[in-house]
């Protein structure tokens, strides 16, 4: 089997053509952004751990897994953060918590997403991660704008909530002793509330160890451009603790524009690395003052997703489920290759290795990368919402009661 990770490693490195002065590889919009200067950035604290380059990859439920978090990692460094787990089926080792909180034995630093409405619940799933020393990190995610979830009070509403936030981040921290406690929230329910400034001195105050803006509202879904002003406010506002900026990195070179422009000490990666992997390595070049070097052709694209997919099969033990969970990321893949719409409709059927293994045997290898494809949204593309909150929900935001089992949810957003 080809390992496709060095096979591009490998070459990239020893061709130093490859890394080319004002490459094509850029877009248009970054081809004058130089890459990081000796010294410009630090590596980013958060509590014990040094995170070096600066990088993050996002939660994302039902993709960043184990097998999808070491495959990025082979190609970068930094902090990579496990699919949303919910706190209270967690802390009642339920069946549907087990495998989205496992980690490979040697993943380090294990960094967990954890998702509560309860700080009861949230107490006890954090007692668990930390007594039975599962976690080197925990994040928690109050972004999710899903309209179950926030119609129920939950997921980006409890921002709005700061007496329940409050309780909920103190939960966390208090049970989670020396693991660092970060959390990870929009920038609020709309342009009319926005919550982040709150959210961010709540977390400050409460002993947190970092927090994540995603600079979109929940109403904006992933609708048009993150709102990076929104990252440069809380930045100003949040001095003791570092501010990670979330929201529209599809290059590496956005990672040092987000953070020049804003000032954050670091970034969080999400739909940009979905069928890119490498972009951790981009990033990792440009953090550390080198060119980036030129992304893999079709072919070598093929043999990655070969790996993926034999990573799942073996991480999943289920062929068929593996596979299944697999096909979103094949039209990630081969998104704006010639071929694509020839092929996303055969890979979306897969059904075993063999199944892939066959189409991709029909691609033509020599395809490079398409270029006009750096920047096209892929894994979320909703219209704007109205965000759904209960009757009465704004009437007192000082209520500090918990919103209860429905406005929990299993696969989610942030
Ligand atoms: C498919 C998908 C699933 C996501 N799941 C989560 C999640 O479980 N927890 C979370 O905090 N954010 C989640 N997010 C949001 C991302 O972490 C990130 O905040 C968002 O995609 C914006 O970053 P980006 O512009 O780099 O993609 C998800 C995003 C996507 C695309």
């Amino acid at each position: 089997m080809t390992n496709s990770d060095d096979t591009i490693r490998a070459e990239t490195q020893t061709d130093a053509t490859a890394r080319v002065e004002g490459s094509s590889y850029i877009s248009e919009m970054n081809q004058t952004v130089p890459v990081a200067a000796p010294g410009e950035f630090q590596p980013v604290a958060i509590g014990p751990l040094s995170v070096w380059p600066p990088v993050v990859l996002a939660p994302m439920a039902g993709i960043t897994n184990s097998p999808f978090r070491r495959l990025c990692r082979r190609f970068g460094a930094g902090l990579y953060v496990s699919e949303m787990v919910t706190a209270r089926l967690l802390a009642q080792h339920h069946p549907a918590s087990t495998k989205i909180s496992e980690f490979a034995t040697d993943e380090q630093p294990r960094s967990l997403q954890l998702y509560g409405v309860d700080p009861e619940h949230v107490g006890q799933a954090v007692q668990v991660l930390v007594s039975e020393n599962r976690v080197d990190h925990i994040d928690m995610n109050f972004g999710c704008p899903v309209r179950k979830v926030t119609g129920n009070g939950g997921g980006a509403a409890i921002p709005a909530k700061p007496v329940l936030l409050r309780s909920i981040v103190r939960a966390a921290v208090q049970n989670a002793g020396k693991i660092p406690v970060t959390i990870k929230f929009r920038a609020g329910i709309d342009d009319d509330l926005l919550t982040y400034l709150t959210a961010g001195r709540i977390a400050e105050e409460e002993g947190c160890k970092a927090v994540a803006l995603h600079a979109r509202t929940a109403a904006q879904l992933y609708h048009g451009s993150a709102n990076w002003d929104f990252i440069t406010r809380l930045k100003q506002e949040i001095r003791t603790i570092p501010v990670l900026g979330n929201g529209d990195i599809w290059e590496a070179r956005d990672a040092l524009r987000m953070m020049r422009a804003t000032g954050c000490d670091g970034v969080v990666v999400g739909r940009g690395c979905l069928g890119r992997p490498w972009l951790f390595r981009d990033l990792a070049d440009v953090f550390s003052g080198r060119e980036q070097q030129e992304p893999p052709s079709l072919g070598k694209i093929a043999d990655l997703m070969l790996e993926h997919a034999r990573m799942l099969v073996q991480w999943y033990d289920n062929e068929l489920y593996a596979m299944k969970t697999f096909r979103k990321h094949c039209t990630w893949y081969v998104k704006g290759f010639t071929k694509a719409s020839h092929l996303i409709p055969q890979l979306i059927q897969i059904l075993c290795l063999e199944d892939l293994e066959n189409i991709l045997q029909t691609v033509n290898r020599d395809e490079p990368f398409p270029l006009r494809n750096l920047r096209t949204p892929r894994g979320k593309r909703r219209k704007k919402q109205k965000v759904a909150l209960p009757q009465g929900f704004l009437d007192d935001p000082n209520d500090p009661r918990p919103p209860g089992k429905k406005a929990e949810v299993s696969t989610s957003g942030g």
